[in-house]
C-alpha cells in the first residue's frame, strides 16, 4: 500500500468543527450561538452579497487569474505596486505556497505557541521542523523568537494580533527583532485582524517591505470584512518574493466571485465602520460582564477575547448544551469570539449557569 513520507505521517488533520445544524441536532438544542471561529457577526458588506449575485452570471468563465483589478484596488490603497501583491485562496493558502517556496526538507521555521495551528502544518508539509517558541505573558516574545534563529531557519511567523490570545507586537519590539533577521530568511507578519486593532503603538510591517529585509504581510477578507466563506486574502512582500511565490500559485487560484465581492468590500466603509463599533462595544459588554464574574481574561486587540479558565473542556461542554459554541484551546483556556449584543448576553448567561452548577 501507498503511504506518505514520515513527515506528512506526523501532521496531525486539522479537525474541523461540526456544522452547525449538525451539532444542534445531535445534542437536541436549537437557536444556539457559534462564538467559536472569529467570524464578523454582523454579516458580510450589502454591497458585496450585491456584487457577488452580479457576478454569477458570469461563473460559466475562469476568472482572472492575474486577479487584476482586485490588485489594483489593494495596490492603491496600500500604497505598493500591483506586482508587490498577491491573492489567496484565504490567507492559509498563502502560508502554504510560502512554505513551499521557501523552505526545504530540514529547513527551520520559527513560532510561537501557542499561535496560529496553519503555520506548523504548512512547514511540516515541506518537511522542515518547526522551533516553537512560548508566548510571554500571551504575547509573542519577539527577542526570544530572534534569538532562535539559526542557518538553518527560512521563515519566522509572527500573528499580529495573535490567535488565539488577540495581543499585539509593537513598533520597537518589531524593528529591534527585524535588525536581528538575516536576508535568507523569510519573516511573515500574519495580520488576519488588523482591521479591528486600535493601539496606536501597534507595530508597522509595511514599513519593512522595502527594506532589505524579507517580510511578507498577510491579511485577509475573512474577519472584518466577513467574506470567510468566500475563501480570500492578500499578501504584501517585495516584488522578486512574489514572482518565487507565483511559480508555485494555481493559476486561477482565487474564483471570480470573491474577486468582485472583495472590491465591493473595499469599497464599503460603512460595513467597516459598524463592524468596528460593534466589536468595540461588544468588548466592553464582555470585559465588564467577565470582569463582575471574577473571570479573567486576556485584553484583545482583535475580535475575540482569549480566557485562561481551569477545566476548560468541560466547560465547553457545558456551554455547547447550553447553545453557545466557543473554542476550547488546551485544558486550561478558552476562546470566545465577540458577536452581536444578544450572543454575548447569551454567553454570558450560558456562563453563569455554568459556573452555578460546581465547574
Ligand atoms: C491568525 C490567522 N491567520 C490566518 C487566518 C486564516 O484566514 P483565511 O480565512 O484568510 O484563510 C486565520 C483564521 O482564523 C487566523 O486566525
Amino acid at each position: 500500500m501507498i503511504r506518505p513520507p514520515e513527515y506528512v505521517l506526523a501532521i496531525r488533520p486539522y479537525v474541523p468543527g461540526k456544522p452547525l445544524e449538525e451539532l444542534e441536532r445531535d445534542l437536541g438544542i436549537g437557536n444556539s450561538v457559534k462564538l467559536a471561529s472569529n467570524e464578523n457577526p454582523v454579516g458580510p458588506s450589502p454591497a458585496a452579497v450585491d456584487a457577488v449575485g452580479k457576478a454569477l452570471s458570469g461563473i460559466n468563465r475562469y476568472p482572472d487569474g492575474s486577479g487584476y483589478y482586485l490588485k489594483k484596488v489593494l495596490s492603491k490603497r496600500l500604497s505598493v505596486s500591483e506586482d508587490e501583491v498577491i491573492l489567496g485562496n484565504g490567507s492559509n493558502e498563502l502560508i502554504d505556497i510560502a512554505a513551499r517556496t521557501f523552505m526545504t526538507y530540514g529547513d527551520e521555521a520559527v513560532m510561537a505557541t501557542p499561535s496560529f495551528v496553519v503555520y506548523s502544518m504548512a512547514v511540516q508539509s515541506v518537511g522542515g521542523v518547526c522551533v516553537q517558541v512560548p508566548l510571554k505573558d500571551y504575547m509573542h516574545d519577539l527577542d526570544a523568537m530572534a534569538a532562535a534563529v539559526t542557518p538553518r531557519t527560512r521563515m519566522l511567523f509572527i500573528a499580529n494580533p495573535n490567535n488565539p490570545t488577540g495581543t499585539i507586537n509593537r513598533k520597537d519590539e518589531f524593528d529591534r527583532m527585524m535588525a536581528k533577521m538575516p536576508d535568507n530568511l523569510i519573516v511573515v507578519v500574519d495580520e488576519a485582524y488588523f482591521e479591528y486593532v486600535s493601539d496606536p503603538g501597534y507595530a508597522d510591517s509595511m514599513k519593512h517591505l522595502h527594506s532589505d529585509r524579507n517580510v511578507l504581510i498577510l491579511r485577509t477578507f475573512s474577519k472584518m470584512y466577513g467574506l470567510a466563506g468566500l475563501r480570500l486574502g492578500y499578501g504584501v512582500a517585495k516584488r522578486e518574493i512574489l514572482a518565487d511565490m507565483n511559480r508555485l500559485r494555481e493559476p486561477f487560484n482565487t474564483n471570480s466571485i470573491a474577486q468582485k465581492a472583495g472590491i465591493a468590500a473595499l469599497g464599503d466603509d460603512e460595513h467597516l465602520r459598524r463592524s468596528r463599533e460593534v466589536n468595540e462595544s461588544g468588548k466592553e459588554y464582555l470585559y465588564r460582564r467577565l470582569g463582575e464574574m471574577g473571570m479573567s481574561y486576556v485584553p484583545t486587540e482583535a475580535n475575540f477575547i482569549y480566557m485562561p479558565v481551569a477545566g476548560a473542556p468541560a466547560l465547553y461542554e457545558k456551554l455547547l448544551r447550553l447553545g453557545v459554541i466557543v473554542r476550547p484551546m488546551g485544558p486550561d483556556s478558552l476562546r470566545v469570539t465577540i458577536g452581536l449584543p444578544e450572543e454575548n448576553r447569551r454567553f454570558i448567561e450560558a456562563l453563569a449557569r455554568t459556573a452555578g452548577d460546581g465547574r
